[in-house]
């Protein structure tokens, strides 16, 4: 049965899937561009806080992923839940849910989510229309990734038993499986070193991991990463000095296949922004898996 992704961004939901993607759809021209480059079709441009019950009932599809917007639940950012006005596609969305019935879904978000006044809605209204829900919190460092990425899942069917199951224990300490050194550009561009001055300024709070410890573990990645030395994932010390993680080595870690290529004009900046709004490919491998919806893909 095929998957439509909404907010799709790089596509990471549809990787996971492993099965047929009926659509994509974002209004992120750069997203777009580079989806359109590695899955072979191009995402609907469609701004969903305004998507018709047509447009989305058009696609015929089944199960539906969705990964909003997660600034307004951010602990970093103002929090303001519902009087965000990025949460208004999810809420559009979540009226055509209602409307069209799918028969599953699934959602992805971070973990200030879970405190929201906006899960209670979505809650509340997926009960209303029928649905079983499964909730979860999991982070990669649980399948033995050496990056965090702590974030709230969902999962929903129509009908089921009405035993709504939700599951926020704390992310386990994380024994890589395999090293970090092992997601690691083979020559890294020398543009990514920081100068001496800003490692001077910054050192102390910045997290930077010792390239040769086979323990390392990487902090999460967000789109500010790059901007902020403080906050938005680690640094590296190798022999070179302390450099920027590449936005391909992110992607490593998500999971991402190796095939998986930025569109050349897509600037550096934007593939940061592309990468730390992303997914972690293994993780919702797991959640679909585990809640039992990858069997019928
Ligand atoms: C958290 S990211 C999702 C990332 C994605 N799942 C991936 O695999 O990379 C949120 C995405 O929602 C898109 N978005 C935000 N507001 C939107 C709206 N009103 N309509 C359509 N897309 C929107 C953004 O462009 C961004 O790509």
């Amino acid at each position: 049965m095929p998957l439509l992704e909404l907010f799709s961004g790089l596509g990471a939901a549809g990787i996971a899937w492993g099965g047929p993607v009926a659509a994509a759809v974002d209004q992120s021209p750069h997203a777009n561009a580079v989806y359109a480059a590695n899955h072979g079709f191009a995402p609907k441009a469609w701004n969903l806080a305004g998507v018709r019950s047509s447009q989305l009932a058009g696609l015929a599809a089944q199960r539906w992923w969705m990964s909003p917007p997660c600034q307004p639940f951010t602990v970093r950012g103002a929090r303001r839940d519902l009087d965000d006005p990025r949460v208004r596609p999810l809420l559009r969305v979540l009226e055509l849910i209602a409307e069209l019935r799918p028969a599953v879904l699934a959602m992805e978000n971070v973990p200030g989510f879970v405190a929201s006044a906006t899960r209670g809605h979505v809650r509340e209204s997926l009960m209303a229309s029928g649905y079983t829900l499964s909730e979860r919190l999991l982070c990669p460092t649980a399948l033995g990734i050496p990056m965090r990425r702590h974030r709230y899942y969902l999962v929903a069917r129509q009908g089921g038993n009405g035993l709504h199951t939700t599951d926020f224990d704390p992310a386990p300490a994380c024994t890589p499986s395999r090293p970090l050194t092992s997601y690691l550009d083979a020559a890294p561009d020398p543009a990514l070193y920081l100068p001496e001055a800003t490692v001077r300024a910054y050192g102390y709070s910045a997290n930077i991991l010792d390239g040769a410890d086979p323990l390392a573990v990487g902090t999460c990645f967000t789109s500010a990463y790059g901007r902020s030395p403080v906050r938005a994932g680690s640094y590296l010390r190798d022999l070179g000095g302390v450099r920027t993680f590449s936005p391909e080595e992110i992607l490593r870690l998500l999971g991402f296949p190796a095939s998986f290529a930025f569109s050349p004009e897509v600037p550096l900046r934007a593939r940061y922004d592309l990468a730390g709004n992303s997914l972690s490919v293994d993780a919702v491998r797991t959640v679909l898996r585990e809640a039992g919806v990858l069997d019928a893909a």
